[in-house]
């Protein structure tokens, strides 16, 4: 806690957080600075709480300009884009925003898996084309239900995707680094075992160095033909040039994608290819769970303001 506590906001925030901030004390944006490199070093000592985004996320430079800083409260559950090294030098407490989005990064989740292997965005495009009376590109497309399911993480999300998948009489396995010997669920040391065993292989587990490209050439390989890839976690999981050639290749059955390497870069080869759903990372993107994470980003500033503690810190 900090006598004339004062909010940095690194962007642009959602309405019904940005909306509430000014009233637990007074808030800056850095976006709005003209010169931005000069509004740190002017005033960078006024900050004692930084509100971000996982996408906007907190680079060493940033942190580092505000010498003040005591939290960085981050509207996301993801948190890979913020300097963690920095943080932890610092001494700085983070926050993040998990278990409120768990429900709808799940469904688009299961949502983008139908799509890809049923071939609907791909279908729909065929009709409004006016291809009706010709055979579409991903048809006949796959049978879902009753298929293996790999996940890759099987955190909060992965959890509520696998409870998801149940109702489609999957078998689930998943590969982390260690088991967790309380889920139902079978744990498969190698990832490359677990490719080459399942249908489906759902990307659920964190961006971080440990999990980067971690689905290699040789694990799409292992997928194969009839196998289907959906990523919702992060795009630095997939090695986005292999997972291009494995479609090329058709080494791959498809790709659902709701995250990239480079976003909001997304290679034109998977741009063109009927045989992969693109979406514009918008896994948490429902009014009700974007409303749950600001209020939650709220609690943990306001925790912060009053005691001097998070509401929902991430374990440095
Ligand atoms: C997050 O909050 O990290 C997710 O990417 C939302 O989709």
């Amino acid at each position: 806690m900090t006598m004339n506590p004062k909010i940095l906001q690194a962007c642009p925030l959602p309405p019904p957080l940005a909306g509430k901030l000014p009233a637990l004390c007074p808030v800056e944006t850095l976006s709005d600075a003209p010169d931005q490199a000069l509004f740190l070093r002017e005033r960078g000592g006024e900050f004692t709480v930084l509100v971000t985004t996982g996408t906007q996320g907190a680079d060493k430079g940033l942190i580092e300009a505000l010498p003040n800083l005591k939290a960085i409260c981050s509207l996301g559950v993801g948190y890979d884009a913020i300097d963690l090294d920095a943080v932890r030098a610092r001494g700085v407490m983070l926050s993040n925003t998990p278990d409120v989005l768990n429900d709808c990064v799940a469904d688009l989740a299961i949502g983008l898996l139908i799509d890809v292997v049923r071939g609907i965005s791909a279908s729909d495009r065929h009709v409004r084309r006016g291809d009706w009376p010709r055979v579409g590109p991903t048809m006949p497309s796959t049978r879902v239900s009753g298929k293996r399911l790999g996940m890759l993480g099987m955190g909060r999300v992965g959890q509520v995707i696998a409870r998801r998948a149940i109702g489609f009489d999957m078998e689930i396995r998943y590969h982390t680094r260690s088991a967790k010997p309380e889920l139902p669920w079978q744990h498969e040391p190698s990832l490359l075992a677990l490719a080459q065993w399942c249908d489906f292989l759902i990307v659920a587990c964190p961006g971080s160095p440990q999990t980067y490209h971690l689905v290699s050439a040789e694990v799409l390989r292992a997928l194969g033909p009839n196998g289907y890839l959906v990523n919702v976690a992060r795009g630095s999981v997939v090695d986005e040039k292999a997972l291009v050639a494995a479609l090329d290749n058709g080494q791959l059955g498809g790709a659902g994608l709701d995250v990239f390497e480079n976003e909001p870069d997304v290679p034109a080869e998977l741009l063109s290819n009927e045989r992969v759903v693109v979406l514009p990372h918008v896994g948490s993107a429902t009014r009700e769970t974007r409303a749950a994470m600001c209020e939650l980003v709220l609690k943990n500033v306001e925790s912060y303001l009053m005691q001097g503690s998070l509401v929902t810190p991430v374990r440095l």
